[in-house]
């Protein structure tokens, strides 16, 4: 698992922060960690070019390599530190945020862990509202929000020094005079640790993957039952697959109690309402063509959905039809059906063929 650490630092305290989160990940057998900063405006560079001390701190972060939307992408979790500004994450940071469109449109950071750290200058001057402002776009990517339970050593306190539930904080004083204390590098360790550690639920995983529409050829389902556990979407493609082969052959009531939620909803107007009726239509289709056969060109899923584009032949020789199975699944089960067919013409003006 890849964990990212990306940050924003213009006077030190939070890189501190960023090197000890990245410590806190590392710390746990099996990550791999990398730390990333945050592009500085141009406009800032040139007008602090005479402070020495903020050009002194952006040299001993120049090796640190700026962080891309492919880092981002590939990243199994992420860690965003920034120092606040008015009690908010720094233009920079929301820069990066603001530039995920592309990530956000394709879903490819739902399911993935996220932490948030900062800097205040004053006790008061927004350590919660920074981290939580900072959660709300996090939010929106779909990542889900991981924090620091108050069972760390540390957390209790009352002195002013930094560490909230809400993330890993220090104070850096009016004029960033202050260092970062044991404590706060310590919890921001554990932040860093707990990222890693968070196991998104399978479930998670396969609402993130099923975002992505997949197209398959029907050779992936013809070795299942394989006994190797399956992806949500995936089991649900085998499964809409297993339901058109056995409307075909008039095999789906033996199957009926596995494939068919109670809820009885079909779109197919030629019978009444309900699996029963459906279920007599499959096994009258068969007695008068024992011979029919489908054959599954393509199946894609979606989310609850699952698409069949399929071939439907009498017997053999027979030009047959093209056919569409819409089918929402229910947990495991399919709650609704819609299908749609067209017989396939022999002296079709297309060049193109049905298929
Ligand atoms: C424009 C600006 C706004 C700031 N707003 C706040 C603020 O609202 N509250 C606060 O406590 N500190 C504020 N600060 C202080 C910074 O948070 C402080 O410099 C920072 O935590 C240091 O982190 P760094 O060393 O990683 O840059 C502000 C600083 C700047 C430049």
């Amino acid at each position: 698992m890849k964990i990212l650490v990306v940050y924003y630092s213009m006077y030190g305290h939070v890189f501190q922060l960023a090197r000890a989160v990245e410590e806190g990940a590392k710390s746990v057998a099996g990550a791999e960690v990398l730390l990333r900063r945050v592009a500085e405006f141009d406009e800032v560079v040139k007008k602090t070019a005479d402070d020495e001390y903020i050009v002194k701190v952006r040299q001993q972060q120049q090796d640190i390599p700026v962080c891309t939307l492919d880092d981002l992408r590939q990243a199994d979790g992420v860690i965003f530190g920034t120092p606040t500004r008015y009690g908010n994450m720094t233009a920079q940071m929301k820069q990066l945020i603001d530039s995920t469109a592309s990530l956000w449109l394709k879903g490819e950071m739902e399911g993935k862990p996220a932490g948030v750290f900062t800097s205040t200058g004053s006790t008061h001057g927004g350590q919660e509202t920074t981290l939580l402002t900072m959660m709300v776009p996090l939010i929106h990517l779909g990542m889900l929000i991981v924090g620091v339970p108050y069972s760390t050593e540390g957390m209790l306190h009352t002195e002013a020094r930094g560490g909230t539930p809400y993330g890993a904080t220090t104070i850096a004083g009016a004029r960033g005079e202050l260092q970062p204390t044991k404590e706060d590098l310590a919890i921001a360790g554990v932040l860093g640790a707990r990222v890693y550690e968070f196991n998104p639920s399978i479930c998670c995983q396969a609402r993130r993957r099923s975002r992505q529409l997949t197209l398959v050829s029907l050779d992936a389902y013809t070795s299942w039952p394989t006994g190797e556990p399956l992806m949500l979407d995936e089991l649900r493609k085998r499964l809409a697959a297993e339901f058109m082969q056995r409307t075909a052959d008039g095999t789906l009531a033996q199957a009926a109690t596995r494939l068919l939620a109670p809820g009885e909803i079909h779109h197919d107007w030629r019978f009444a309402a309900g699996w029963d009726s459906f279920l007599k239509a499959v096994a009258e289709a068969h007695r008068m063509s024992p011979e029919r056969r489908i054959e599954i060109k393509h199946l894609l899923s979606d989310g609850d959905f699952v698409l069949g584009h399929v071939h439907v032949v009498q017997r053999p020789g027979d030009p047959g039809a093209v056919g569409f199975f819409l089918l929402r699944f229910e947990g495991e089960r399919i709650a609704e059906m819609w299908a749609a067919g067209q017989a396939v013409q022999a002296d079709s003006p297309n060049i193109h063929g049905a298929f």
